[in-house]
């Protein structure tokens, strides 16, 4: 099935109840990890949606949650840090993300980071941290072609800047092409 639209970075919603209900618990049996946080999506999604909605203080930092979605599709999330702490500032950084299973593979996480950035442009930062564990080959790729540049590595993570003074790199859109399992 094509994707109707370019997926784009929007704050939670109830649009894509669906699609969120099969992708990440997916997510989670291929991971083997446990799908217990998803207990109250699946008792009441509205609730779920608005408590991810708006600017939360989670990591000790006021953070805001989007999705990546396409009309009704749910691709990923991406959590953005408004700012860092020391530990932050070491591992973890200010940008989080994945991509459900279904939906890897496919340009998805590289696009979606870069939307990111465009978020943390609106916020006024001028350079993003973004660490991956060492061995995450895919993720330092994502990080790699949105402009990183490796700055060390800190508790099992290697760490990355991104400046945001230079324009984002054009954007293509091969997702529209691709197919659901
Ligand atoms: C990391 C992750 C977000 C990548 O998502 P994705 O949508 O598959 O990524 P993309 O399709 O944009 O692929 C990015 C690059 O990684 C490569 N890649 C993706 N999955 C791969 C895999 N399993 N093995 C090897 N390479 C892989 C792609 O070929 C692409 O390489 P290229 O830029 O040289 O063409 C996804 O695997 C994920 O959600 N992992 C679990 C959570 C996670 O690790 N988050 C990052 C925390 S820092």
């Amino acid at each position: 099935m094509l994707l109707p639209d370019e997926p784009r970075l929007v704050p939670p919603t109830p649009a894509v109840r669906a699609s969120f209900l099969a992708g990440e618990p997916a997510d989670c049996r291929a991971d083997g990890t446990s799908a217990a946080w998803l207990a109250p999506a699946l008792t009441d999604f509205g609730a779920f949606v608005a408590r991810r909605r708006g600017v939360h203080v989670r990591w000790g930092v006021p953070t805001s949650t989007f999705w990546y979605v396409s009309g009704g599709h749910y691709l990923g999330t991406l959590v953005l840090r408004h700012r860092l702490t020391a530990p932050l500032t070491e591992a973890g950084g200010h940008i989080g993300y994945h991509v459900v299973h279904p939906w890897r593979r496919r340009g998805h996480a590289t696009r979606m980071l870069a939307a990111g950035l465009d978020e943390c442009r609106r916020l006024g930062l001028a350079r993003v941290l973004v660490t991956c564990a060492q061995d995450n080959e895919p993720s330092r790729r994502v990080i790699l072609a949105n402009g990183g540049a490796p700055h060390g590595r800190k508790r099992g993570e290697d760490r990355f800047w991104i400046p945001l003074d230079t324009p984002p790199p054009p954007r293509g859109n091969s997702s529209a092409a691709g197919k659901t399992p």
